[in-house]
């Protein structure tokens, strides 16, 4: 079993330890359970929960002051959830997570509100971050001891962007991808990874991971910040970024 880990692209190293607990966390759950939906959305809440990263509580905000988040959750057995644009839930990953057992798989908005109400998630307040850069979108890659990967993604956006934007968090292919052969995620500028399609053609390059996740960050200039993690159901896990980007990563 593994997991990896990563505390958003253009993250200062200071937040390590959170990233590591992150992984910790997910790592526990992975044993406990041998379930890596549980144990990527376990490892994302404590990134979520956790006041110096940009998601969930720390989430920075949009230019007229609020709070408006982005998360996604996918499957190697080949479902996914994404919402986007929710506003006032202090776990976003849990309502993405939500979705992997319905029809529909992506809501946005007051339609993402009412289902993680339905859902029984409490909405409140979600103050933010006011502070300056706090690094990008947090997120987890996970694999069982059987082979099964889910991968969970969650961010508060880029700072100062107008209500509504959505960026590459919760776009299939772009912000995030998994299936049977690969759980991969994105973290950075958001406009340049969808326009990209990131995840989707690092995973189409197939080379060794790592050189495809080294290809994947060059897909940028080198001044846009972005990161990738993965991990690979022949066991190769890898991440890097072209800026400061924590992870962590714990096999067993
Ligand atoms: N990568 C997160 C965003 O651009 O929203």
């Amino acid at each position: 079993m593994k997991i990896i880990c990563h505390g958003g692209a253009g993250h200062t190293p200071k937040v390590q330890d959170g990233v590591d607990k992150a992984a910790e966390e997910g790592m526990k759950i992975l044993k406990e359970t041998n379930n890596p939906t549980l144990a990527a959305t376990a490892a994302t809440i404590v990134m979520e929960d956790d006041f110096r990263f940009n998601a969930g509580t720390g989430s920075c905000l949009r230019d007229d002051g609020r709070v408006q988040n982005d998360a996604a959750v996918a499957t190697s057995d080949g479902r996914m959830g994404a919402i986007t644009n929710l506003q006032d839930f202090k776990n976003p990953v849990l309502v993405a997570r939500e979705l992997l057992d319905e029809f529909v798989t992506m809501l946005a908005g007051e339609g993402a509100i009412e289902f993680a109400l339905k859902k029984g998630f409490k909405q409140s307040k979600v103050k933010g971050s006011e502070k300056g850069w706090t690094g990008d979108t947090v997120g987890a890659v996970a694999q069982s001891s059987d082979g099964k990967i889910s991968v969970a993604s969650s961010t508060g956006g880029v700072r100062g962007r107008p209500v509504g934007r959505v960026g590459d968090t919760p776009l299939w292919g772009s912000g995030f991808y998994c299936d049977e052969n690969i759980g991969i995620l994105a973290t950075g500028v958001g406009e340049a990874i969808t326009e990209q399609l990131m995840c989707y053609r690092v995973y189409q390059y197939n080379e060794n991971l790592e050189e495809a996740l080294e290809w994947g960050v060059k897909l940028l200039p080198k001044d846009t910040g972005v990161g990738i993690i993965a991990i690979r159901n022949d066991g190769q896990i890898y991440g890097t970024s072209n800026t400061s980007m924590p992870f962590s990563i714990i096999e067993d």
